[in-house]
């Protein structure tokens, strides 16, 4: 890579899928551009050309490549596209997740066939993005991986197993990373609670929504659920040089919810 210019790959980064509303990867890429880098918005569906329009109409400059990340062939083709077109790579976000009803069961129920593919898109995607974007990095002259890990990393939610082992799993690869490739790379995670994204919208109402949103809003102390632009931030400081001595951590981004006792005096 020539000059130092900066190159982000956010994977799951597509818009919502029925109406091209918020998500956590979308407005990471927004964000990303933002501050100035040329972004790869890595998503299955097509709604990441909606991502791109967003950031080209802001005046940034990315692209889409429409990828599953649970394909080896097909994460090192991302990788080959980002050297071709940006000439290198110094940020990688992932930020996927796979949700089936087969899949939010307990470890008691899940079927093995439903544990194994979630295993592959919300730990082993991570595992392949970081496996094939770290030696470009490398030879980009190092840079930031962050992982959007999640709350249920510490608590569960019941009947919502291996979505919390993988979560579980991504920071303690964070931690892995942050040690065997620093002071190059360095590594953390993002641990949101509940965030606003459309796709978990499901069909509500505006009136359901509404209520669902209120019901959830109780349980933090912020008395509200997080935007997405409000994880995007936090992502854009951890890449960044203001946080250059921050290594391996998993960054809880829940309005307090984790520091909550509920017990009366
Ligand atoms: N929304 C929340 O409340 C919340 C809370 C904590 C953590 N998170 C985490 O945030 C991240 C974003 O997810 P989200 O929950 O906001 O949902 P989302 O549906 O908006 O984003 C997930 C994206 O991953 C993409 N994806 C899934 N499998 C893929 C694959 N094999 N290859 C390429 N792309 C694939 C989907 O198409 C989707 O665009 C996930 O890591 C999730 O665990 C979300």
């Amino acid at each position: 890579m020539k000059a130092k210019q900066k190159v982000a790959i956010v994977t799951g980064a597509a818009m919502g899928y029925k109406r091209g509303g918020s998500s956590i990867g979308g407005a990471v890429a927004i964000q990303l551009a933002k501050d100035g880098y040329k972004v790869v918005v890595v998503d299955k569906l097509r709604t990441g050309e909606r991502t791109v329009e967003l950031i080209k109409e802001a005046g940034g400059d990315a692209i889409f490549i429409r990828s599953d990340v649970t394909s080896t062939k097909a994460v090192k083709e991302i990788m080959s596209i980002t050297k071709a077109k940006f000439g290198g790579l110094t940020c990688l976000v992932s930020c996927v997740a796979r949700y089936s009803s087969g899949m939010a069961k307990s470890v008691a129920e899940i079927s093995e066939d439903e544990w194994n593919t979630t295993l592959a898109v919300n730990l082993g995607g991570y595992f392949k993005c970081a496996k094939y974007a770290i030696p470009l990095m490398l030879k980009s002259g190092g840079g930031s991986i962050v992982n959007i890990s999640s709350y249920a990393s510490f608590a569960s939610m019941p009947n919502f197993s291996v979505y919390s082992v993988a979560k579980g799993a991504i920071d303690a690869m964070t931690r892995s990373i942050a040690i065997d490739f620093a002071p190059k790379i360095r590594c953390n995670s993002i641990c949101p609670g509940f965030v606003r994204i459309e796709n978990s919208e499901n069909g509500r109402t505006r009136k359901e929504l509404k209520e669902w949103y209120g019901r959830i809003a109780k349980q933090y102390p912020m008395k509200r659920v997080a935007e997405v632009e409000e994880i995007a931030n936090v992502v854009s400081f951890l890449v960044g040089d203001k946080a250059s001595y921050i290594n391996g951590q998993s960054i809880v981004v829940d309005g307090g919810k984790s520091v909550y006792d509920f017990h009366e005096f």
